[in-house]
């Protein structure tokens, strides 16, 4: 049965140290990848929806739970990326386990976390850059900033600023990774920067009867003709659900693992040191928040219809600070150009892993002799997402990002698991605790929050599994490299 066939360990060593990516990334700058994929949009809008129509005051437990569902898989991931430190991620370390079919359901899901990710990413960065335009009075015409399904005037429209920033990004990309790092390494400072002013400046805006009570009696919130079961310990969970995309992009640190310069050590480190930084600062903030604004005054039909759009932003203006939404302001556009450029770069390296299997066709694994990383690779990347955040209502499927994620980390968690047990002595420069309880309960909570994504999520993800199951057959299950020439100590 080929398609169950999996990739030995040995033959991973092997392509690494073929591997022509420069190896310049240290533990510091493979952790600031990580914040820089994480703090993004996702803390500055999810957090009024979360505390509006699913857990209240309570949201900082929603964070609570999101954080733990993301540390299980984080030290899963980590324990991977120890063994086979290659740039494929999730896929690659399902090859090495489960099998070809998997590893392809994996690599095709993670290009809804990345790729999908880096398109409603770009949408979001060209709405706060309109919003900064405007601050300085400068308007764009609306058929600059829409793409055309969302545009309600006459004739041509797009969503130019999403365009030129998907650009923008592919032009330092492909310069080198260590340009690119660098770059990173600033805009993770400015935004932690960020984050950290909205914590201690809320702190002075906190009224504490805002928090009571913590957690809300259960109720159905009708809007419209939609019901929705808000508050209570469902509430809670919910809440996980919605807000997971705030935490999305950890896991591109073992996306880098074939250009660190000691990523046995390093990334594990790096997963794990960003994931936590980032929790701290979430749950903080959503306490701040809820603490700053009564969490009924998100309610888009109530007094302040606008807050659930820019909820942060939106508690200093209500608290009289309105430059403080300023600053938010600008530490969101500058920070999201960092989140796309670790998603972009993320989804690179996953294609070029699975181009170096054979699966999808070689043009993704040519490395340019001269900057290192892979050019052509990255500029067909750039031009496929560039051209649907301009030109499709993506931002409307974010949710799908968040599936593909779970997706990916329940899966990393069975394939941990599996590894221990088929191949217990391989060398492990870090190991889950308590495995396999830590994945189990990985397992359960990432699945628990997936099946509690929006039903149109749910649906539409399976859909583009089932397309991805089609193209394997199609084109990955007859090109792929350890079919045509069998490695030594692959389990067919
Ligand atoms: N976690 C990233 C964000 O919130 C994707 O923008």
């Amino acid at each position: 049965m080929s398609i169950w066939r999996v990739k030995p360990v040995s033959a991973f060593e092997a392509d690494m140290k073929k591997s022509e990516l420069k190896r310049v990334l240290g533990k510091w700058s493979l952790t600031a990848i990580g914040i820089g994929a994480i703090i993004g949009g996702g803390i500055f809008v999810l957090t009024g929806t979360g505390a509006y129509y699913h857990a209240g005051p309570a949201l900082a437990i929603s964070f609570i739970i999101a954080g733990i569902a993301c540390v299980f898989a984080a030290l899963c991931y980590s324990e991977f990326s120890s063994i086979l430190p290659v740039e494929g991620s999730a896929y690659a370390y399902a090859y090495g386990t489960i099998g070809e079919i998997f590893a392809w359901i994996i690599g095709w899901g993670l290009i809804l976390e990345y790729a999908m990710g880096s398109m409603t990413v770009a949408v979001s960065w060209s709405g706060y850059f309109n919003k900064l335009l405007k601050m300085f009075h400068i308007h764009l015409p609306d058929y600059l900033t829409t793409d055309p399904a969302s545009y309600t005037g006459e004739g041509f429209s797009m969503n130019l600023p999403a365009f030129l920033i998907v650009l923008l990004v592919i032009s330092i990309l492909v310069r080198g990774t260590s340009g690119a790092a660098k770059a990173n390494n600033f805009i993770v400072l400015l935004k932690v920067s960020a984050v950290i002013f909205v914590i201690v400046a809320g702190l002075f805006f906190i009224n504490t009867a805002n928090w009571s009570p913590f957690i809300p009696d259960a109720v159905q919130i009708i809007e419209k003709e939609t019901t929705h079961e808000a508050y209570g310990y469902a509430g809670i969970v919910s809440g996980a659900a919605a807000i997971f995309f705030a935490y999305v992009g950890f896991d591109a640190v073992s996306t880098q693992a074939g250009e660190a310069i000691n990523p046995k050590k390093d990334v594990p480190f790096a997963i794990i040191a960003s994931l936590l930084v980032c929790t701290v600062l979430y749950i903080l903030v959503s306490l701040v928040l809820t603490g700053m604004m009564n969490y009924q005054d998100f309610n888009p039909l109530g007094k302040y219809p606008e807050a659930i759009k820019a909820p942060v932003a939106y508690a200093f203006d209500i608290a009289g600070q309105a430059w403080a939404g300023y600053i938010i302001t600008i530490a969101a556009t500058v920070g999201l150009i960092s989140v796309l450029m670790v998603m972009i770069m993320g989804q690179s390296r996953i294609f070029l892993g699975m181009s170096k299997d054979g699966l999808i066709p070689g043009v993704f694994s040519k490395i340019h002799p001269i900057s290192g990383t892979p050019k052509r690779n990255l500029m067909i990347l750039g031009g496929f997402i560039s051209v649907v955040a301009a030109f499709t209502p993506i931002s409307k499927l974010a949710d799908m990002t968040s599936f593909g994620t779970l997706f990916a980390f329940t899966m990393v968690c069975i394939a941990v698991w599996i590894l221990r047990i088929k191949q217990p002595h391989l060398e492990r420069t870090f190991k889950v605790p308590a495995l396999p309880v830590i994945a189990i309960c990985g397992i359960a909570i990432n699945t628990y929050l997936m099946i509690n994504l929006s039903v149109d999520a749910q649906l539409l993800s399976l859909s583009w599994l089932v397309v991805g199951v089609l193209v394997y057959f199609s084109y990955g299950k007859r090109n792929s490299k350890l079919g045509k020439t069998p490695v030594e100590g692959a389990d067919e």
